[in-house]
């Protein structure tokens, strides 16, 4: 079983691989891949539920898929994301939140953003409740960015996504995901900090890497300047497999005798006498 402690101390020379899941079959299938950290990340309010973003969804659908996956996993770390609008209300309510998905199943926190999440990161970490930071493009800021755009790419905001992850790593985070920032300001940060990188859209200078399980396997999912070829085309196997089932059911041969349930003829007969 992966622990925080094992990731935080992860050897700078070993990649951490990192998947999102959000229910029982991608849950099983990154567990058993020998994943080492699976995300039950807000992204299933855009993968799953079909919402423009991650803030249309809160601690309700969050509890849902983390009770959900966290079923399933033996031995990857389960991290969970603190949802839109926990932050937004406050400490108290926001280390609420971070508990009760401990009480799901997670083993540790993400937390989206920079100066403004030190005193949440600090009290938590203090307290027992392990968390990830992440910079970059913080998709529950989505209104206030402007869309899902690449960050850091002037010298005053690189230096500040620079200045939170080294914040985040001294509040006491055990990994910070790097999301859709340079290359060379990922490894800057890699380099400088002690903590592991996940990056996503960061280049390849990260301690690790995090995709969305339905864009790795390419799944119904856009297309990304990060991921130019899904690593499987499920989509395709999925197609061929209705096709296939349709074209058996049209023509007689699904479902056969042997796939059906039989009792006597004499039986049949006697129904209407
Ligand atoms: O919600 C998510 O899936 C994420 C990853 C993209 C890092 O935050």
């Amino acid at each position: 079983m992966l622990t925080v402690p094992k990731i935080k101390n992860f050897s700078k020379d070993e990649k951490l691989i990192a998947l999102t899941a959000y229910d029982r079959p991608s849950a099983i299938s990154a567990d058993k891949a020998g994943v080492d950290i699976v995300l039950v990340g807000d992204s299933l309010s855009n993968v799953i539920l079909g919402n423009e973003n991650t803030t249309s969804i809160g601690m309700k659908e969050m509890t849902y898929h983390v009770t959900a996956v966290s079923k399933f996993i033996n031995s990857s770390l389960i991290v969970a994301d603190l949802p839109f609008g926990s932050v937004q209300s406050g400490l108290q309510v926001a280390s609420g939140h971070a508990c009760e998905l401990i009480r799901c199943g997670a083993n540790a926190i993400k937390i989206e953003g920079g100066e403004e999440v030190l005193e949440l990161v600090e009290h938590l970490t203090k307290h027992g409740v392990p968390v990830m930071g992440h910079v970059g493009l913080t998709p529950q800021k989505v209104e206030q960015i402007g869309g899902h755009l690449v960050q850091g790419k002037t010298a005053k905001d690189s230096k500040r996504i620079y200045k939170e992850a080294r914040s985040l790593e001294s509040s006491g985070v055990f990994s910070i995901v790097l999301e859709c920032v340079p290359m060379q300001l990922a490894k800057k940060i890699t380099s400088d900090t002690n903590v592991p990188t996940v990056g996503i859209g960061s280049g390849p200078c990260c301690n690790g890497q995090i995709l969305v399980f339905h864009d790795l396997i390419g799944w119904h999912q856009g297309k990304f300047k990060f991921l130019k070829k899904p690593f499987g085309d499920v989509s395709r196997e999925i197609n061929n497999a209705i096709s296939s089932f349709s074209e058996s059911v049209k023509k007689g041969s699904y479902p056969s005798a042997d796939e059906s349930w039989s009792i006597s003829e004499d039986l049949i007969e006697d129904l209407e006498q």
